[in-house]
């Protein structure tokens, strides 16, 4: 027996802790959480089966740091929060993972130091000092998303530092015409500094035997031709401090960079859980491992899982994936998601407006085992979960369960009236499977929604409520009945993995145990079933419409600050130079000679200063004489024709003559400071 069981590890990619989980995570979530409910529906753990969906939180990296510092509070509370709000969406999207760890864990800097090295003993690290781009008043080197310029081949305004959006040209951040740091506005030096670099091209033998070995789709092993064509370049695997991430092990303040440490979070997540449930880590992980290992990931993140990571097991002597399996991008209405026209939808934002479970539908109607784009159009959403949930499958149950419960006190007959089609039915569950385990799931959802058409067929044919109202038909409404029903069985089997909360009310309807995909097999005969209530209501309208809207408004309130697009911009360090404090006016004076100024003598604590301020035509000096004001203390002192000014007292004017001196509330006292 225990040669057939089966020992599965699967993941989904990382998502970043610096924002929240969208609708077009939730393709590669819900792609990945359907094909582990059907391996486990075939290989449940009761027969001795260990399949495991583990995740986690990438926690680390500069945009985690930089979004931490916006918010005023430590990485380590803002990755903790997000942490909550992610696995909150998950689980209401019946996104069940076997653990959801974080990749800034005991766990993943054990194992991360680990592989680190194991490539260094085996020769694979090398260092070299390279140039930067460096924020000089931020003091810290930039990233090239963090570098803004305009573009060196059209000159188009405002793009990133490794490529243009307007005319797609690539290069190196400094190519880019008068750049600036997006963090502080500060134009970016160049500045030297060792790096610690990973040897890909030490693995280009094993890599290329590897990527042609069937662990990968056609369209992404041909990518990889490419890219061994171009040659495989040294990854550069460190960053300096300021950095949120694990320091490298001997290094004075270097860090592993975060895609170093993320794969290898999926492996962390796995070692918790293997910890917290007694699950033998090596069993799965060590080389030679009889396991399987699978990625699901998207399109964009392919480099990293089919070259770096398995080059990475490979040199620290760890099993290598057994597939890993690349989609395609979510667009909405055809086009990019887009913030202003509404269709960036928070997987929070579709919760409050949305069932889960259309969406689950959906994607899996739409998803094949390509790296293709997939659409999600409002309009026919609506139209196929209508049309299909509501309309096809759920309508065969309440069309039978009536009158099975009225007349028959909730019980089946002992046979099925037309077993040729339930036969069908039964029949259809190895091309269904065999469509789940490819990935193929719109193949799938096509072949059941055929299956459910056949099954509303059949009731229009038999007509429960006519055969209701007639005498002496009652074994046939029985049987009738219970036909219906059972293909109802059959379909809430098949759709288990993708409608998991419905599956569950249908259960309970249907009085059985937790459905398996075996259970096809056996037809419900002379059982008694649980009396019925609508499991599926229609889409309406006006609810996506709101969640259109509100996804419009979750910009508006957005707490996300945008990144300054020019110079005028400064950072809270910059704001924090300047030393303002509240200051009582102790005298005011005529100027000789001045037509504007007054001669002001503040008191700012214990300190007087004496400061010149053009505001004499908008104040008579007895009118300013004992209240208080506000005033830059720190300004460099100017020396006038009249004497030495001291600092500067702060009026807001605008186009008129108007000059309006500020004042704080009551309560605030002289030296106070204004932060
Ligand atoms: N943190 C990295 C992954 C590290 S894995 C060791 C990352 N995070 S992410 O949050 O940007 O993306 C997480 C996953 O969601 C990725 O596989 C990514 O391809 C996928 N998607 C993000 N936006 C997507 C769409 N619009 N459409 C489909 N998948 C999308 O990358
Ligand atoms: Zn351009």
């Amino acid at each position: 027996m225990t040669e057939n069981i089966r020992k599965m590890l699967v993941t989904s990619a990382l998502p970043y802790a610096n924002g929240p989980i969208h609708i077009g995570h939730l393709v590669e979530y819900i792609q990945t959480d359907i094909w582990v409910r059907f391996q486990k529906m075939c290989y449940p753990a009761s027969a001795g089966h260990q399949i495991y969906y583990v995740c986690a939180d990438d926690a680390h990296g500069t945009p985690i740091m930089l979004r931490a510092q916006q918010e005023g509070i430590t990485p380590e509370t803002l990755i903790k929060r997000v942490k909550k709000e992610h696995q909150r969406d998950f689980t209401e999207f019946a996104i069940i993972f076997d653990n959801y760890h974080t990749t800034h864990s005991t766990e993943n800097q054990v194992l991360a130091t680990m592989v680190y090295e194991r490539l260094a003993a085996g020769g694979h690290i090398n260092r070299r000092t390279i140039k930067q781009a460096y924020d000089p008043v931020q003091e810290m080197f930039l990233p090239d998303r963090f570098i803004r310029g305009e573009c060196p081949k059209c000159g188009a305004a405002d793009q990133y530092g490794d490529s243009c959006e307007e005319c797609g040209a690539t290069y190196s951040p400094t190519d880019l015409k008068n750049a600036v740091s997006a963090i502080s506005g500060a134009t970016p030096i160049e500045k030297e500094s060792e790096h610690y670099f990973f040897k890909l091209g030490d693995f280009e033998g094993m890599l290329r035997d590897w990527t042609t070995a069937g662990h990968l789709q056609s369209e992404v092993a041909n990518k990889l031709d490419e890219w061994f064509r171009a040659g495989l370049q040294e990854w550069d695997i460190s960053r300096d401090k300021p950095y949120f991430g694990f320091g490298i092990p001997g290094t004075d303040e270097k860090y592993f960079y975060v895609w170093l440490d993320a794969p290898i979070g999926y492996l962390a997540s796995f070692k918790h859980l293997c910890e917290r449930d007694g699950i033998n880590f090596d069993d799965f992980i060590a080389r030679g491992s009889k396991a399987e290992m699978y990625h699901f990931i998207g399109k964009d993140i392919i480099y990293f899982h089919a070259l770096f990571w398995p080059a990475m097991l490979h040199g620290s002597r760890l099993r290598t994936p057994t597939a890993i399996f690349a989609h395609g991008f979510l667009t909405v209405n055809g086009q990019k998601m887009s913030k202003s026209r509404g269709t960036f939808i928070t997987g929070r934002t579709y919760l409050d407006n949305l069932d889960p479970q259309y969406l689950r539908y959906y994607f899996a109607a739409k998803l094949g085992s390509g790296v293709d784009d997939i659409d999600l159009n409002f309009d026919d959403f609506t139209f196929r979960v209508n049309s299909d949930l509501v309309g096809k499958v759920v309508n065969i149950a309440s069309r039978c369960a009536g009158f099975i419960t009225k007349r028959f006190n909730g019980k089946l007959s002992s046979s099925v009236h037309l077993p040729v089609l339930l036969d069908e039915f039964t029949t259809a569950n190895s091309s269904i499977a065999a469509a789940y385990e490819q990935r193929e799931y719109s193949r799938a959802m096509r072949k059941i929604m055929l299956l459910a058409d056949k099954a509303n067929q059949y009731i229009d044919e038999h007509k429960p409520w006519v055969l209701a109202k007639e005498q002496g038909t009652d074994d046939q409404l029985q049987s009738v009945c219970t036909m219906g029903l059972n293909c109802f069985h059959q379909l809430i089997i098949y759709l288990k993995p993708v409608l998991p909360i419905m599956a569950e009310q249908a259960e309970q309807f249907l009085n059985v145990d937790a459905l398996l995909w075996k259970d096809c097999e056996t037809p419900l005969l002379n059982h008694t079933i649980n009396e019925y209530k609508p499991l599926m209501t229609r889409v309406e309208k006006e609810k996506i419409d709101h969640m259109i809207e509100a996804s419009k408004e979750d910009l508006k309130s957005s707490s996300r600050t945008p990144l300054p697009e020019g110079k005028d911009f400064i950072t809270i360090d910059d704001f924090a130079k300047i030393d303002l404090r509240v200051a009582r006016i102790i005298k005011a004076a005529h100027v000789e000679g001045a037509d504007k100024l007054l001669q002001l003598t503040l008191d700012i604590g214990g300190e007087t200063r004496n400061v010149f301020a053009g505001i004499k035509y908008a104040y008579a000096p007895e009118q300013l004489e004992g209240r208080l004001t506000v005033m830059v203390a720190n300004l460099a002192p100017r020396k006038m024709k009249f004497g030495v000014s001291e600092g500067m007292v702060l009026a807001a004017s605008g186009d008129g003559p108007g000059i309006y001196i500020l004042s704080p509330d009551a309560g605030a006292e002289p030296g106070m400071k204004i932060k």
